[in-house]
């Protein structure tokens, strides 16, 4: 068995097995489209692969993607050093092929791969859907994982915050947004947060509803960006970034009545490190273990620490 990248006219092909898995809401054409689609926008383009674990024979056996984004480690002087971390999505067995270890050689491989080609490799982020378990197996530790959901409410979107944001203002509005103050962590790129509204884009033409107003707002030194889910009748907020309960409840009231006039049934927020004292503060807010996207990190080189922690913006999620 190895590991080989795959050509285009492979990743059509494992398109077309990975359907039942993450295409149900689609025509085959348009999972197809989808595809296409989200691998021609900009940070797919430069920083996506799609690997394969092959048998001797060439056929493939099971695949995933991994993109790499920026992630800041602090040495001992205190100083960032900024390195690769590889999100990996779409892990896939076909299902006659289940149950046999491919999909934990698959893992095994590619870390190792990602150590080796990449110098600069920090970290490898998953988001499981099947639990812990299986990615434990391969090194990667269970992130802490909650869930702050808000329910829609009328009003004017941009009543109480100083504006709303446009999905053009996406590094501007990145560059206002502070850091965590954490030994480890991972930050988006403009293009990276944009990957998450061409998905809400390509869903809102393929199941034809209209965009949210907006995708972002700004209150004082705070910030918040956000995209539609429509298959889960959600707006869901990508990054967050508020300096008190106050902001935080302006950035959701905008958010909350965005999301009420795209007739979405609520907002959801992911929790990161001191986030949970600010937002337990707006009213309504409810915080839920979340069901499934469980975010695992493996370590590529021993200096990173592994804390249930390590702050994980949706933004981040793959
Ligand atoms: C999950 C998946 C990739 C596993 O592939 P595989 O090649 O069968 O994996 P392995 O043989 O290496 O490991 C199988 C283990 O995964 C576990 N597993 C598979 N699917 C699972 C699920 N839905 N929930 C919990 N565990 C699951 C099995 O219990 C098994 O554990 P066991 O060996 O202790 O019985 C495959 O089932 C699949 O493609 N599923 C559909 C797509 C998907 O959900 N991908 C994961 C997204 S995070």
């Amino acid at each position: 068995m190895k590991l080989v990248l795959a050509s285009e006219s492979q990743k059509t092909e494992r398109d077309l097995v990975t359907h039942s898995a993450w295409g149900v809401s689609l025509t085959v054409e348009g999972y197809l489209q989808r595809e296409r689609r989200l691998r021609a926008q900009r940070w797919a383009h430069a920083e996506m692969k799609t690997w394969l674990l092959c048998a001797d024979d060439g056929a493939a056996l099971a695949s995933c993607e991994t993109f790499r984004m920026d992630s800041f480690l602090r040495a001992p002087d205190g100083a960032f050093a900024q390195g690769d971390s590889f999100g990996i999505a779409s892990v896939f067995t076909e299902e006659r092929l289940r149950g046999r270890g491919y999909a934990t050689r698959l893992m095994d491989l590619l870390a190792a791969e990602l150590e080796r080609i990449s110098p600069r490799a920090q970290s490898a982020l998953l988001f499981s859907d099947v639990g812990a378990p299986l990615y434990q197996r391969s090194g990667y530790r269970e992130l802490d994982a909650w869930d702050w959901s808000f329910a829609p409410e009328p009003g004017e979107p941009s009543e109480r915050v100083d504006r709303l944001l446009s999905e053009k203002e996406l590094g501007a509005a990145l560059a206002r947004m502070r850091h965590p103050e954490a030994p480890f962590f991972l930050w988006p790129t403009a293009d990276q947060v944009d990957w998450h509204i061409e998905r809400e884009r390509i869903y809102s033409e393929l199941i034809p509803r209209p965009r949210p107003e907006a995708n972002g707002a700004m209150a004082g030194e705070s910030t918040a960006l956000w995209y539609m889910m429509s298959r889960y009748s959600a707006l869901i907020v990508a990054m967050f970034d508020a300096r008190s309960a106050e902001d935080a409840t302006a950035l959701l009231s905008a958010a909350r009545r965005v999301a009420h006039r795209a007739g979405l049934s609520k907002v959801v927020v992911w929790e990161e490190p001191g986030m949970g004292s600010l937002l337990s503060q707006v009213p309504g807010a409810v915080r839920e273990a979340r069901d499934g996207s469980l975010p695992m990190l493996r370590p590529l080189r021993p200096e990173v620490p592994l804390s249930p922690a390590t702050p994980i913006p949706r933004a981040l999620w793959v």
